[in-house]
Parts: C-alpha cells; structure tokens; sequence
C-alpha cells in the first residue's frame, strides 16, 4: 500500500478559526467537506491535541476561510506550522469575527463560512466536528481555489522544506499523516529523538506513518 495515492483526493484548505473563553485561534484544515443540502452540514476533522480543536469543544462553533490560490504560503505556514498554544497567531492579522465571535480572513480568501456542531465523532486521534452551516458568503478573491495538491507543488517550488518526496534515498520514509511532509533529513528517521516534530505543521513524531 502506498498511501501517498490518497494525495489524488482533491482537498481543499482551508483556516478553522475559534473564539472561546476570551481565546482566539486558528488551524489550517484540508478535511472541511460540505455533506448535506438541507439542513446544511459540513465536517471538519482535527487532531485532538490541536488547541483549535480544544477550543472548539469548549465553543460549539467555529468559522472557515477557504483559501485560494492568492492567499501566501507564510499565512499558511503561519496558521498550519505552529500552536495557538506557543503564539498568539491573529496578533498582527487582519480579521473580521462572525456572528458567533469566532475569526474568519477577509484578505486573499474565497469565501467564509460559520457553522455550529451539531455532531461530534469520535475518531482515536483526531476528532470530526460535523455543523450546521449558519452563515456563509463570498469574500474578495476571485483567483480558484486552493487545493492539497497545489499547495504541495508551491512549497515544493519555494524550496522551503515542504511535502514532497525526496528522490533519492534508499531508506524507508516517513509522511507526517497531518500534512503530509515527507521526512528528507540526514538521520534515519526511526533514530530521531522521541521529541522530533514536524517542520511544516509541528506534530509529533507519533503522527508520521512508514510509506
Ligand atoms: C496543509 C496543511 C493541512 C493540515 N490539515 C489539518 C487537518 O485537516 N486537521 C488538523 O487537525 N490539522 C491539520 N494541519 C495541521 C495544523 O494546522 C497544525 O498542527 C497547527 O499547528 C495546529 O495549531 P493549533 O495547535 O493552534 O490548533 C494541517 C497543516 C497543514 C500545513
């Protein structure tokens, strides 16, 4: 099995932002997914060691950017490559708050959407918020959206340690199941300190999985 074919599942991404208890945050998510029409629902799983996601458990609520191809790698970096619980990530960005507080960006974003839970499942490591959409429109972008693929070409061509594989190696290698960097280091992965996180989306060794 080589799960890197799941890489053809088109994502999109997307920034989950919440407010809860007077704390703001946000994550990038590939895993938003409009299920049903009416009443209209839409899921979003996240790992549950994430701050967003222990910040939605508390809200009940939380609200999506979608990105589009305009929006820059350093935003997505920004809110995919480190905690809410180390940083402050809205701190010098622009946001806007919906109708239930929770953040959403305006600059560089198709569209927003704010939703209440209405099911929460359950999933070993990570947990899918299931909501009911509550309000949602346009924003300024108008470039198309941005999707898992594309984002990995863009970090690939940056140069900047991103998701792609490494060509030559004749070690086994290692995909971090949350972003789907793939380990190129000079250590053989299995030797790295139990310590070791991820360099794009700074999870723990725990979440890599051998191809
Ligand atoms: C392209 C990309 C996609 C990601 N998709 C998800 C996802 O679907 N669910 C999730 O929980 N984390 C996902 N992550 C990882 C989180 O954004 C990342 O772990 C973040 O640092 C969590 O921040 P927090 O602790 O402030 O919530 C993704 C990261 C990247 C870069």
């Amino acid at each position: 099995m080589d799960i890197t074919a799941l890489y053809k599942i088109s994502y999109g991404l997307f920034i989950a932002g919440v407010e809860a208890e007077g704390k703001l945050n946000a994550c990038v998510i590939n895993t938003a997914t409009q299920l049903t029409v009416t009443p209209l629902y839409v899921s979003v799983t996240l790992l549950k060691s994430n701050y967003t996601a222990e910040l939605i458990e508390k809200k009940q609520s939380l609200a999506l950017s979608v990105i589009s191809m305009d929006t820059p790698l350093s935003l997505i970096q920004h809110f995919g490559g480190k905690s809410g619980r180390e940083v402050d990530k809205f701190k010098d960005i622009t946001y806007t708050v919906d109708e239930n507080n929770n953040p959403y960006i305006e600059n560089t974003m198709l569209a927003f959407i704010s939703m209440k839970v209405v099911k929460t499942i359950d999933l070993e490591t990570h947990v899918m918020y299931i909501g009911e959409v509550t309000n949602t429109d346009h924003l300024a972008s108008t470039a198309a959206p941005m999707t898992y693929a594309d984002y990995r070409h863009k970090s690939a061509k940056t140069g900047k340690k991103g998701p792609e594989a490494p060509t030559v190696s004749n070690e086994k290698q290692y995909v971090c199941s949350i972003c789907h960097y793939i380990y190129d280091g000079d250590v053989p992965f299995e030797e790295l300190p139990e310590d070791y996180v991820c360099p794009v989306c700074n999870q723990p060794k725990s979440v890599f999985d051998a191809l």
